[in-house]
């Protein structure tokens, strides 16, 4: 017998409660009391401060600095249904990760808000008193402890408390239910005593409408809202958390270092389940979850879908169904990167022969390709431009289909603004900046990103690539269904650029040597 059972008129019931008509919910109040006693008390540690904490005080600071006499609200987003009464792993908004310093899973419907205060009095002497507003860890005495199958401690195990964030973060913390009073208090125009709200806009939609809201009802002309306006306000918050990560702090560099750690481990592990791979039908599937084991268990989980592609899927920019079989003397494509606890994550690809060994053609594009990298690493020096990057390193891709007489135009005429038909082989950017986000700092200007001068503490990929479909009538048959790319993750430094993701062959030499020794090493085992 189950709830729908009970009810007399089931056809009645809104569906939304039919959600739980697969079981029985007591809730006579002889249970509720049998439930709420003997427990034994939780631990009552106080938890030591998190080495992040200081560095996201800063950052926080550096907010504070842009944004005076204003509230500032950004959210850490819902959870998110992937089907039915089932959601996804909960992922904190990135910006909101950098200003608090949480990782893992934490915490769906927190809110971090900005309050502005007089001048120079805020936190570590700026303009606003921070506070994290989140659901804590309810009593064993409440409904929640064990019906609650989105935050019940009996469903997803104990969550933190106010006090252990507290301690943790250096941040005071409150109940979430002091949020609405928090986001919409005394919002109105500055010219009449109010407070002018900014928010993350786009990230938890209960608190757009919240704002919306407020904002509304305290505009002093509702009807003709301008809602351009309102948007261009919040969006220079998300352009300033944005821009804000473009410089790593030391934290982040060891963040990012764990990730690209154990991202390299992954790389490993796909290559011993490379066998087995071939001989599965979808062998790309093998080594998808040869690299997700490592994922989840070093970290907390991927930084963005695995692109595991063989022979011609190679070719397809975004391959992430993984549905193909690995035929030995095709090329494999493996994208993938560890996003650590902290949420950092690597972004490396390594493009490795299926049998351990690149025919002649193969080793033409990849060296091509490995040129082409090292070029785009020269040329990422201090006070450089971003964007010289992608320059330098897509020259060297058309002077090399030049020479192989695929370019249908002379090379300077290629890499002109008119020309760029070597963009038919190499379609994407050859940098993104990395961190939180494997695309991170996507909301930044354009004059600091792709226009943007290289500087200590930027961290960016560099991942020329060939791309030769097989239904590409404009090269030889020899290239076609070779797809290469060659990625790696770079620190900016002081004395220059410094790859970090070095400790993974990058020569198609060394990729054999290390294939052959893994292999090796496996056969002694
Ligand atoms: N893995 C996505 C990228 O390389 O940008
Ligand atoms: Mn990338
Ligand atoms: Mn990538």
């Amino acid at each position: 017998m189950n709830d729908a059972e009970n009810t007399p008129d089931s056809a009645s019931q809104p569906l939304e409660e039919r959600v739980n008509n697969r079981s029985q919910r007591p809730s006579s109040e002889a249970f509720k009391a049998f439930m709420a006693s003997n427990w034994a008390p939780s631990p009552q540690v106080t938890p030591a401060r998190d080495a992040v904490a200081d560095h996201a005080a800063r950052r926080r600071r550096a907010i504070s600095e842009q944004f005076k006499g204003e509230r500032l609200v950004v959210p850490a987003g819902p959870l998110k249904v992937r089907s039915n009464d089932c959601d996804y792993r909960f992922r904190p908004h990135s910006g909101f990760a950098h200003l608090t310093g949480l990782g893992l899973d934490h915490e769906p419907d927190a809110v971090l808000i900005f309050e502005p205060v007089e001048e120079g009095t805020g936190d570590d002497g700026g303009n606003h008193r921070a506070t994290l507003y989140f659901r804590p860890l309810a009593g064993r005495d409440t409904e929640q402890f064990y019906a609650d199958s989105r935050s019940g401690e009996f469903w997803i195990g104990a969550r933190p408390t106010l006090a252990e964030f507290e301690a943790r973060l250096g941040l005071p913390t409150s109940h979430i239910d002091e949020l609405e009073m928090a986001i919409t208090k005394n919002v109105g125009a500055p010219e009449i005593g109010g407070i002018s709200i900014r928010l993350v806009r786009k990230v938890d939609e209960n608190i757009d409408a919240l704002v919306d809201t407020a904002r509304y009802n305290t505009a002093k002309d509702p009807d003709n809202l301008d809602l351009g306006v309102l948007d261009g306000l919040d969006e220079k918050l998300s352009e300033a958390l944005s821009e804000l990560r473009l410089i790593k702090d030391e934290w982040e560099v060891e963040q990012m270092r764990i990730a690209v750690a154990a991202t390299a481990e992954g790389f490993t592990e796909v290559v011993k389940a490379l066998p087995r791979a071939l001989t599965h039908f979808r062998g790309e599937r093998v080594v998808e979850g040869a690299f997700f084991a490592r994922a989840r268990e070093e970290g907390n989980e991927l930084g963005y879908d695995t692109i595991a592609a063989s022979g011609n899927n190679a070719t397809v920019l975004h391959w992430t169904r993984n549905t193909g079989k690995i035929n030995a003397g095709e090329l494999l494509l493996l994208d993938a990167g560890v996003e650590a606890d902290s949420l950092y994550t690597a972004d490396i690809t390594r493009t490795l022969p299926a049998n351990g060994t690149f025919s002649e053609v193969q080793r033409r594009v990849y060296e091509a390709v490995l040129d082409a990298a090292d070029a785009g690493f020269a040329a990422a020096q201090i006070g450089t431009k971003f964007r010289d990057i992608h320059t330098a390193a897509t020259t060297v891709l058309a002077e090399r289909l030049a020479e192989w007489g695929l370019l249908p135009v002379p090379v300077a005429e290629a890499v002109s603004e008119e020309g760029q038909q070597h963009r038919r082989w190499m379609p994407h950017g050859t940098s993104h900046h990395l961190g939180l986000d494997v695309h991170d700092c996507a909301q930044a200007k354009r004059e600091l990103y792709l226009d943007g001068v290289l500087a200590e503490g930027m961290v960016f990929t560099i991942e020329p690539g060939l791309y030769f479909k097989n239904e590409d009538l404009a090269i030889p048959e020899e290239y076609r269904g070779i797809g290469v790319r060659i990625e790696d993750d770079i620190l900016m430094t002081a004395d220059g650029p410094v790859n970090l993701s070095a400790a993974l062959p990058r020569t198609a030499d060394d990729v054999e040597a290390w294939m052959a020794g893994i292999y090796e090493e496996l056969g002694r085992s």
